[in-house]
């Protein structure tokens, strides 16, 4: 594995780019991106393009034997782009234009963007396309920071109706698969469908999800544009983009079939800080972020681009953007570095290499403080690149364990969460931590992956069920877990014929007859386990496998698949787990609390997430807070 930085040579005076240079060299860096916000400096005139400084950046980069990871800047269109057409940028859900001033102020639909998209990309791909220093391209920054990927600009209606005029050929069709009688919603022509924003009550739940899929396929043509211009100019060079963490606004996956390599942003304590997680975890995990915060998106987006993936940004130290933004405890930068390794990543790039004395991330730790002096982390960079020099190259295992992972099924749980708590993005974590804390090995894998070689295949839920899917479930021999609301929606988000989980009744006889949420702290038991959230009434022939105290069938299996009519506690998937694993033969190993572990082809990693000292059985070493321990496999 690579390491790397992020560098913004327009940030700094030219005089000290050299000395940056040999310093990234001399911590083990051997890459570095650049570019992404730097159009202003690209093209401070509309034409007027200034390459020599870029020229010069990329030179004494490449001079220090770094690769140059290049950027399209489009995430960052100057002042005078937008002035020259202020419909360009995004509007918000409440109807406001988004303004100028920070980043991200562009609307992915407006056609005058997306040429000048084209444009820029087309001037740096030719400029830079052949460079021997540029070993790699990133499209734009993170699609969908700060709350963009759903505009509701006119250009963003415009391209809805377009979009709708495809997908169902009619205005009559639409109206009969959304059900717009109710509530007298029929439309005479696609022209009178405007986004789904702004209606006195919730708008139709089948008009959001097309206004979703509409969405999420602006994203992958707008990224699509930039690729093929870069393949064009650039060609045997890898294309990524950045993703960022616990974010299902675009499906990654259709975004990463375009890819070579996809990438994600880590920044594991301000994810904790940020997301779901209870004051008991953040307090715990403080200093060192959830466990499976970064495992499960370095597990996530390698299933998102063919295997091959990266992290392109690594917290270094404090963030500037959660609520709180604690320092990581001594050892975590190196721990998060050796973790990408052990799952499979090519490359580990902190962001950012000199902390910025000013703007809007002046707050944000780098690897050296903005004097120039080595911050905490620096140290850490340097024994990481000992580690990975000493045990070589790693090469990614196949995992026995998938976990489905639908983009869909989470904007479907968000349109219509029926119950608040009910919130895709955790119970896939959920389910994934579970797995992890048998210390078993998991590829997270799209809903349209190949499952025959894995020993076990779970499906947190799958509301709408794809085409094939139930038939490739269907030949599986090894046991499947389907979780609650799979099969609950058709296509255009109906209850489905013969009541849920539709199709999936060839898999396992049972009819969902009803449905019930549960407020926060609710939980209805059985032997020993109990469910919270979310509970339904299931009618089958079959005799439950797991029941609530009352009678209630809550599991029910047949042949090799299990259907779970609920959201479990943590006792109950593990009680689940464990009879999965035995039924497929997959040893695994529980683990204590804040330990987990990850096999490459060739070494055993054990990472301690937990503020004290833990053995670990296998070894029997004794492994600090924030230590690793690394062990050759028998081969
Ligand atoms: C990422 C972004 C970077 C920087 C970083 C700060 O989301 O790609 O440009 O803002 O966060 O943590």
């Amino acid at each position: 594995m690579k390491l790397g930085c992020c560098y913004f040579p327009e940030h700094w005076p030219e005089a000290i780019w050299a000395d940056d240079a040999r310093r990234m060299r001399e911590t083990g860096l051997s890459m570095v991106r650049i570019g992404e916000f730097a159009w202003s400096r690209i093209e401070p005139e509309p034409g007027r393009f200034d390459w020599g400084w870029l020229d010069r950046a990329i030179e004494t980069l490449h001079a220090a034997g770094l690769e140059v990871v290049l950027c399209t800047p489009t995430a960052t269109p100057p002042k005078w782009l937008v002035d020259s057409m202020p419909d360009m940028v995004a509007v918000d859900e409440q109807g406001r234009p988004r303004g100028f001033g920070s980043r991200r102020h562009y609307c992915f639909s407006h056609r005058g963007y997306r040429e000048q998209s084209r444009r820029i990309t087309d001037a740096i791909a030719r400029r830079y396309g052949q460079h021997p220093a540029i070993t790699a391209w990133q499209t734009d920054n993170e699609y969908g920071c700060h709350d963009t990927v759903l505009s509701f600009s006119d250009a963003a209606a415009q391209a809805f109706r377009e979009w709708l005029a495809g997908r169902y050929g009619s205005i009559d069709a639409l109206n009969t698969a959304w059900g717009n009688v109710f509530w007298s919603m029929e439309y005479r022509s696609f022209a009178e469908v405007d986004p789904p924003h702004l209606t006195v009550t919730e708008a139709n739940p089948a008009h959001w999800l097309d206004y979703r899929r509409f969405a999420s396929d602006e994203v992958v043509a707008f990224n699509r544009e930039q690729v093929e211009i870069l393949r064009e100019h650039s060609p045997g060079r890898d294309i990524t983009h950045n993703f960022m963490g616990f974010f299902t606004e675009f499906d990654h996956h259709d975004v990463g079939r375009d890819l070579d390599v996809a990438t994600w942003d880590s920044y594991p304590l301000g994810f904790l800080e940020q997301f779901w997680f209870s004051d008991a975890e953040k307090n715990a995990y403080l200093r060192q972020g959830h466990p499976d915060i970064a495992a499960f998106h370095h597990d996530l987006y390698r299933g998102c681009s063919n295997g091959r993936w990266g992290v392109m940004e690594q917290q270094p130290g404090p963030v500037n953007w959660a609520r709180f933004n604690p320092a990581p405890l001594p050892g975590m930068v190196k721990l998060w570095t050796l973790e990408a390794m052990a799952h499979g990543a090519e490359f580990t790039s902190y962001f950012r290499w000199r902390q910025a004395p000013f703007a809007q991330e002046q707050m944000h730790a780098g690897l050296l403080r903005p004097d120039s002096s080595d911050a905490e982390a620096t140290e850490e960079a340097r024994a990481a690149a000992d580690v990975i020099a000493k045990i070589g190259p790693q090469q990614c295992a196949k995992a026995p364990v998938a976990l489905v992972f639908s983009y869909e099924a989470a904007w479907v749980c968000g349109i219509q969460p029926q119950g608040r708590s009910f919130r895709y993005l955790e119970l896939a974590y959920e389910w994934y931590s579970a797995l992890r804390g048998f210390g078993l090995d998991i590829d997270i894998v799209a809903p349209d992956a190949d499952l025959s070689d894995y020993r076990a295949v779970f499906v947190p839920t799958m509301p709408i069920v794809p085409d094939g899917f139930v038939s490739r479930l269907s030949n599986l021999t090894c046991p499947v877990l389907i979780g609650p609301r799979s099969g609950s929606k058709s296509e255009s988000f109906c209850i489905p014929e013969g009541l849920p989980p539709g199709e999936l009744r060839d898999l396992i006889p049972v009819t969902i007859t009803r449905v019930e949420s549960l407020r926060d702290g609710i939980v209805e038991t059985g032997e020993g386990w109990s469910i919270a959230r979310w509970r339904e009434n299931v009618a089958s022939e079959l005799a439950p496998e797991f029941a609530l105290e009352d009678g209630r069938g809550i599991v029910f299996a047949h042949g090799n698949h299990r259907y779970l009519a609920a959201w479990p506690d943590g006792t109950l998937l593990n009680q689940l787990i464990t009879r999965i694993a035995d039924e497929a033969r997959i040893e695994f190993l529980p683990l204590p609390e804040g330990l987990r572990v990850r096999r490459s082809a060739t070494h055993l990693f054990a990472f301690n997430y937990s503020t004290g000292p833990i053995t670990f059985d296998p070894t029997g070493e004794v492994i600090d807070p924030a230590g690793v321990s690394i062990t050759a496999l028998p081969q």
